[in-house]
Formats: structure tokens, C-alpha cells, sequence
């Protein structure tokens, strides 16, 4: 990223499917990343956005909806209204957290849909589709569940298998039985639509190979995949809830969810900028762009969004597609239907929200890699490393100044090579921190953070102040400069904690107010009183760590 550029940045999350809970997964891949960028680029004083909604078409969400007896519009927008809570618990703020089904949307949708259809890119195509007699009524996707003709896993949906990971057409499924009454279904003819995704392999592919801010690694197979031949996508669904297609013989049928959801990155970004028409189009084509993603959804991000904008023709394609592995739980694979997961709720109930960002963006690397959430090394990371180097630094410091200054910070002298030494330190955090921020390697950015924090321990220790030595005084105001700058480069991190250490010192005006680049000075002032210095952070127990080993039961 070119640091003084006046360039708009937009950055969405993944959006979550408005059927179940958000969990820690989730949060690893999704949510945090985008979170910690955009806090930074807010502090460089950047204009950004940041957005995500609800995902809330498609046959999985109809499907519940309908277990509960529930009108779907109505389900999904408990949902959304309990993502936006959940993510705001953890400091999650979304400039607009939306959903796939406002009107904006849906008018996008069928828009892009027209321009795909004028461009060449639709054509109808007959096909048999799964239909439960005794239901009466089309089975796609969800409701018809078999084997996987890939790998052999059973009870698969019929559009993915969770087990390999593939995707499936309509019809590929083997052993299907219909998910609703178990009996097997029938074949019926169905007019399909299909977007021409093989006619833009080429396209793909030098879109991969030019832009260089996409993943290696993911760049490399989905070239293989692209090489493996691209299958045309159907992009049909015979069910009553999702965009209506526009055109008057696909009465009763609507789009596929993954036709839609992408496109609400592009509608609730013009959204939240308040911008429409020719203008949001200049605003979205003008800006960096964004879409963080796990890596289960590579193919939807890396082959069906671009060519649908490429073949649409109007919006840029984004410069960044950050991916992440899946979060492992104790090891082992996160499980909805064997409830194998850790709910954003369950945990806030029992552990403050900066802890779990604190631990997630330790063990995330910006890569493919599988992370594992492990609850003795939450414990140790949280209480050696938070605990034990931060906040012991932060209140040492300002219990000094509270016990031997009455609260006021004190003149300093002339500083001592020491002094000079810890603020270049301070320096260079700053500029490490930022630098390693913007290339979106998180988890080395807060370990930056950590290790200035060491030298700042370590720079109390060797002063000792306690010691009533003649630059005493200088220690102390350079000590609280000191957690002023470590407040500020926590803040993309630990938006709650770093605020409470800023209120510590008293400055009567917001962390954000002073942005990143002045973090490397002296902002603390000689004379100015403290406020009562508190710890922080608590340690984590054995008696914590065991409410949550009942949640997995
Ligand atoms: O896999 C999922 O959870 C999808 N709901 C993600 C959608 S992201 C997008 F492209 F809209
Ligand atoms: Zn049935």
C-alpha cells in the first residue's frame, strides 16, 4: 500500500449465512483481520469503509426457516440484528452491516444479471433437478443430501461436500434421498439458467498472474483449476426465497445465493458511502479493494466474483482477496451439526473481547495455514505475554507516578543515552508495526508490538526508579510516553484495552484524535495528572478455562 496515498479504501468481510451463531472460526478468518486493518488505516487518517451483511438467501436459510415455521424474511433479520451485536461485542464495527436481501441488493443483482444476459454471458439450458414427490416441491442444493462422488463421503449436501471440499452441479450427487422426508427423489425437467463461466478462463488467468496483491498460494491452484477446465455454473434455483429472475419465462425461479452475496459487497459499500449511479461507480473503480475471505470459499471469490464483474463490465475486481485457513478447535475440525464450536456469545460471557482478539491475531498468519485454538495456550499467551509484559508495564509506570509524584508527571532532565535509546525503539515499533500491518501479516504486526513492549519492561528495570537516581524523573516521564505509544499501537489489536490505558493518562481527547504517525513522540506532557492507574488485564485461571470446556461439553 503507497503510504500517503489519498486513495479510498474499501474492505469487506465474508458474509455470515443467517442461519446460525457467529464462532470463533468466524472471527479468526473473517471478521478480525479486515477489523485491524481498518482500525490502522483509520489512525493513518485514510479514508476507508468497512461493510459486511448477512447472508440471507438460498435454500440451507429457507430450509430452517421453515423447521421453525418462520416467514424467512423474518429469520434472517433476527439474525442480522444478532450478528451486529455479537460483532460489536468484540469491537467489530462495520461502518454498515447490511443484507443480501434489501431492496438495493436485489436490484444490483438483477442489473448485473440483465448486463451478463445483453453481454452473451446467460443461456437456458434444460436439466433434471431432484423433486420429492411426496413433498412436492424441487430439491436443490440442501434439501437432497447423498454420497459425494468425489471422495465417497455420505450424507453430503448436494451442492458441496464438506468433506473434500468440492462443488457440486445439480444431479452429480449419488444415493440422493430428500432431506426433508428421507424418501429418495424423482427426476424432473427444469429450464435452467447458466452463467458462462468457461468463457472467461483466459480472462481468469491473466487477472490471476497481473494482480499482485493476491495470495501466492491460492493463486497457484485455482490456476490449476482454471487449467482443469471451468464447467458452466447454474446459477438457477427452483425455490420461493432469493432474487426473482428477471425475465418473464423464469417465473417462479430465482438466482443462486452465490450469484447474489458477492454483489452486496459492491451494493453496501455504495450504500454506506452514500453514493449511487455513475458516481458510486467511480467511488468503487477509484479505491483499493478488500474482500477477506476463509479458505473455504476460494472458488467463489477467485473464479465467480471476477468474471461476474468482468463480464458485467463496471465494477473493478479487487486488488486484495486476504485468505485464511480454518481455525481448529482443540484440534479438531469446527462441527455445526456435532456442535463442535465456540459461539462469539459463549465467550464474551466468560472472557473480555480483547483477550480473544488478542489470541486469535497471535495464532492467524496471513496464509492457508490451519490455526488451533487451544485453551492452555490462550491461558499462557494471555497471562505471559498481556498480563505479565503489558500490563505490568503499563501499571509499574503509573503506580510511580500516582505513589512518588502525586499523579503529575514530572519534569524531566537532560535525557541519558537509555532514554534516547527506548524512544528510537518506540520509532521504530511504530514504523515496523505499520509496515508489517500493511501487508496484512497481523499476527507479526502484534508481535512487534510485543517485543517493544519487552524493551519497555526491560528500560524500567535497568533505571529502576525506585532507586531514587538523579534522572529518576526523566525515567518516569519517559515511561509514560512510553505507554502512551504502546496504548496507540495496541489500538488496531485491542480497541477496548488500549482506550482504558489512554484514559489512564488522562489526555482528555480520543486515542483516534492523535492518530499513528505521532505515536513515536513525546505526547505526555510534564505536569499533567493521571488519572488512578488500574491494571488492565486480569489473569486467566484454571476456573475460566474450565467454564469453557463445559460449553464443548
Ligand atoms: O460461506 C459463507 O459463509 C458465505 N455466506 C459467504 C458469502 S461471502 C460473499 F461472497 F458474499
Ligand atoms: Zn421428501
Amino acid at each position: 500500500m503507497d503510504e500517503l496515498s489519498q486513495q479510498d479504501v474499501i474492505i469487506t468481510a465474508a458474509l455470515p449465512y443467517a442461519y446460525d451463531d457467529l464462532h470463533l472460526g468466524h472471527v479468526a478468518s473473517t471478521h478480525l483481520p479486515p477489523d485491524i486493518l481498518y482500525r490502522y488505516l483509520k489512525l493513518k487518517g485514510r479514508r476507508v469503509i468497512q461493510v459486511c451483511a448477512s447472508d440471507d438467501f438460498g435454500t440451507p436459510i429457507l430450509i430452517a426457516a421453515e423447521k421453525q415455521g418462520k416467514d424467512p424474511a423474518e429469520y434472517v433479520a433476527r439474525w442480522n440484528a444478532r450478528f451486529r451485536e455479537d460483532l460489536e461485542k468484540l469491537g467489530i464495527v462495520y461502518d454498515l452491516f447490511d443484507r443480501t436481501s434489501s431492496p438495493e441488493n436485489v436490484q444490483m443483482v438483477q442489473r448485473f444479471f440483465t448486463k451478463l444476459d445483453e453481454n452473451g454471458y446467460i443461456f437456458v439450458s434444460e436439466v433434471d433437478q431432484f423433486y420429492c414427490e411426496f413433498d412436492r416441491k424441487y430439491l436443490p442444493d440442501r434439501y437432497v443430501k447423498g454420497k459425494c462422488p468425489y471422495c465417497g463421503a455420505e450424507e453430503q449436501y448436494s451442492d458441496v461436500c464438506e468433506n473434500c471440499g468440492r462443488t457440486l452441479q445439480p444431479g452429480q450427487i449419488l444415493a440422493p434421498h430428500c432431506s426433508i422426508c428421507g424418501r429418495p427423489p424423482v427426476l424432473r425437467k427444469s429450464a435452467h439458467y447458466f452463467f458462462k463461466l468457461s468463457a472467461f478462463a483466459k480472462k481468469l488467468e491473466d487477472w490471476l498472474v497481473g494482480t499482485p496483491g493476491l495470495q501466492g498460494d491460492v493463486k497457484n491452484y485455482v490456476l490449476n483449476w482454471i487449467k482443469d477446465g471451468l464447467q458452466d455454473w447454474d446459477i438457477t434455483r427452483d425455490i420461493p426465497w432469493g432474487v426473482p429472475i428477471p425475465l418473464e419465462d423464469a417465473q417462479g425461479k430465482v438466482l443462486y445465493g452465490w450469484f447474489d452475496n458477492h454483489l452486496c459487497y459492491i451494493t453496501t459499500a455504495l450504500k454506506a458511502a452514500g453514493k449511487s449511479g455513475e458516481e458510486g461507480r467511480r467511488y468503487w473503480n477509484g479505491a483499493k479493494l478488500y474482500h477477506f475471505i476463509g479458505k473455504d470459499i476460494v472458488y467463489h471469490h477467485y473464479l465467480f466474483l471476477p468474471s461476474m464483474r468482468m463480464g458485467e463490465g463496471e465494477y473493478k475486481l479487487p486488488d486484495y482477496i486476504p485468505t485464511r485457513g480454518h481455525l481448529l478447535l482443540l484440534g479438531k475440525k469446527v462441527s455445526r451439526s456435532k456442535r463442535w464450536m465456540i459461539t462469539v456469545r459463549e465467550f464474551v460471557e466468560h472472557f473480555p473481547p480483547d483477550y480473544l482478539r488478542f489470541y486469535l491475531t497471535r495464532i492467524t498468519p496471513l496464509s492457508q495455514a490451519d490455526s488451533n485454538f487451544d485453551l492452555k495456550e490462550f491461558a499462557d499467551k494471555i497471562n505471559n505475554e498481556l498480563v505479565a509484559s503489558v500490563g505490568n508495564f503499563v501499571y509499574r509506570a503509573l503506580s510511580f507516578v500516582q505513589t512518588k509524584h502525586g499523579g503529575v508527571v514530572p519534569e524531566p532532565g537532560t535525557p541519558g543515552a537509555a532514554d534516547e535509546a527506548v524512544l528510537a525503539e518506540l520509532r521504530s515499533a511504530v514504523k515496523d508495526t505499520g509496515e508489517l500491518v500493511e501487508q496484512g501479516h497481523y499476527d507479526r504486526a502484534l508481535r512487534r508490538v510485543l517485543d517493544f513492549s519487552a524493551a519497555c519492561n526491560q528500560y524500567f528495570q535497568k533505571k529502576a526508579p525506585w532507586e531514587n537516581n538523579d534522572d529518576e524523573p526523566t525515567a518516569v516521564f519517559y515511561s509514560c510516553n512510553l505507554v502512551a505509544g504502546l496504548a496507540t499501537l495496541l489500538a488496531p489489536f485491542l480497541p477496548h484495552s488500549s482506550q482504558k490505558i489512554w484514559d489512564q493518562l488522562s489526555f482528555g481527547r480520543k486515542l483516534e484524535d492523535f492518530g499513528w504517525d505521532s505515536a513515536g513522540g513525546l505526547r505526555v506532557e510534564a505536569g499533567r495528572k493521571i488519572s488512578e492507574p488500574k491494571p488492565v488485564f486480569r489473569k486467566v485461571e484454571e476456573a475460566d478455562l474450565g467454564k469453557v470446556r463445559v460449553l464443548l461439553g
